[in-house]
């Protein structure tokens, strides 16, 4: 545990190590016990696990010491996840003229922001104002919301000047898609304010975000004979900026929609915007970092992945053969991550989207066949053949009423592929805490282990 951070990231209850970077739907830090133990009684030491699946890379951050974890994630922001809690060695730490320099790149974006978009910075700054003689109203807040600009808004919004609504324009955007890296970076500031974030914290996140490819694209390359290195850097900074917005997320734990102002959550909406975020994402690095120095592993580099879970197989198919396990932990409900987790993605992209629907979401994103009622039989017997003729065992965890109802119906598709006797069912009791929703839900977690 660790005491520097506002959020326990560590705990060791469960003899496995967790390390949260953003809540995650389907993350299995509730059932860690569960299934690492089945793939430790699987495994011996310096052993191969493939982590077909890795989303936040629960497992591999738990085994990671014990294993060679070879891992994959069809979203990008998985792997830089997975590169931070696998392979990242806080030595040299994020500090000194390393952080000096990034605080500098992040007042020049952050200048430029101020004056590009001041005509909202400033209205929001009264109205988030904490000064005793100002109380503002959840009609002002809600209006002030609702009628703010951002590309791609279908309709005008009343109030603005012109020459403010053009700084949302396509055209702009158009601009800073063609020209990788135009300065400012603004997509936050013209995507998401008063969403997800208020105007201030888009500016912030987008000063950060330039920060952070400012240092590893320019100052870190002349600095590596101090150690530093960019890559990794570069997924550390960007796994603490994930954090950032996940606890700033006004939402329970996604990003699928943003709470609308009204009376009841006026208060809590205006007390997340007020989060300043520059000292949060500090306090992030300072901890990932300490708590990542706790957690060193033999076996790196780790390999990590970002493709669909098929090309991956074929691409790393020497790894698959050798391999003593191939876990896979896929979605099992209908909703797509590529939607829920679509902000978190954007900001690792930083490539300025097409968006649609009241959520904002990025218009490319990715339909995963397990996902679907008519294609998941489908896309599970791709596993199941390739971890067969590979002579590998296979581990997958399933949660009871998903796309695949319940024990019975995995099973009969487990059988198109493998002898009854080669399949091993486990099963624990669970409650999902189903983000955004109080109340909680019973279920049971399986696991099914298909021996080669
Ligand atoms: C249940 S989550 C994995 C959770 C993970 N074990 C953890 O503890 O954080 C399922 C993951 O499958 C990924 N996914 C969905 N379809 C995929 C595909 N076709 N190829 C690769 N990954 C895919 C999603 O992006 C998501 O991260």
């Amino acid at each position: 545990m660790n005491n520097n951070t506002n959020q326990q990231e560590i705990s060791d209850g469960s003899s496995y190590p967790t390390l949260v970077v953003t809540k995650y739907m389907g993350s299995k830090k509730a059932i860690l016990p569960f299934i690492a133990a089945e793939l430790e009684r699987l495994t011996d030491p310096g052993d191969i696990i493939v982590d077909l699946m890795a989303g936040t890379h629960t497992i591999g951050f738990a085994l990671k010491s014990r294993c060679r974890i070879v891992a994959n994630d069809i979203q990008r922001y998985s792997m830089v996840i997975g590169q931070t809690l696998l392979n990242y060695k806080p030595d040299p730490r994020f500090d000194g003229e390393a952080l000096n320099h990034f605080k500098r790149y992040y007042t020049v974006n952050m200048r430029h922001l101020e004056e590009l978009f001041g005509p909202g910075l400033s209205v929001e700054r009264s109205l988030l104002s904490t000064k005793s003689n100002r109380h503002t109203t959840w009609t002002e807040y809600r209006d002030f919301c609702e009628s703010y600009p951002y590309f791609m808004r279908p309709e005008r919004p009343p109030g603005w000047d012109e020459d403010y609504l053009i700084t949302f324009s396509r055209q702009r955007v158009e601009a800073y898609r063609t020209l990788n890296k135009l300065e400012p970076y603004n997509l936050f500031s013209l995507y998401y304010p008063n969403s997800y974030l208020g105007v201030r914290q888009c500016a912030e996140i987008d000063s950060l975000r330039y920060a952070t490819d400012k240092l590893c694209d320019e100052w870190i390359p002349d600095h590596e004979n101090e150690g530093y290195r960019s890559f990794e850097l570069r997924c550390l900074l960007l796994s603490a900026l994930i954090g950032v917005l996940s606890r700033a997320n006004p939402g329970p734990g996604h990003w699928a929609a943003f709470p609308r102002v009204n009376q009841k959550n006026c208060n809590y909406l205006i007390t997340q915007r007020r989060i300043p975020l520059l000292e949060l994402f500090l306090r992030k690095v300072r901890s990932f970092e300490e708590n990542l120095a706790e957690q060193d592993s033999r076996f790196t580099p780790h390999i990590t992945k970002n493709e669909d879970y098929e090309v991956f197989m074929e691409e790393v198919h020497e790894y698959i053969r050798k391999a003593r396990v191939i876990y896979l932990d896929p979605p099992y409900s209908q909703g797509h991550y590529s939607r829920f987790y679509h902000l978190i993605e954007t900001l690792v992209r930083y490539d300025y989207p097409e968006i649609s629907h009241a959520g904002r979401y990025r218009t490319d994103r990715h339909q995963s066949p397990f996902a679907h009622k008519e294609k998941v039989a489908g896309a599970l017997g791709i596993v199941c053949k390739t971890a067969r003729a590979a002579g590998t065992t296979l581990v997958i965890s399933y949660s009871r009423g998903g796309i695949i109802p319940d024990q019975k119906a995995f099973v009969k598709i487990l059988r198109g592929f493998y002898p009854r006797k080669k399949i091993e069912v486990k099963r624990i009791s669970s409650e999902h805490s189903k983000l955004g929703q109080a109340r909680r839900m019973k279920t049971e977690e399986y696991i099914f282990t298909c021996l080669p």
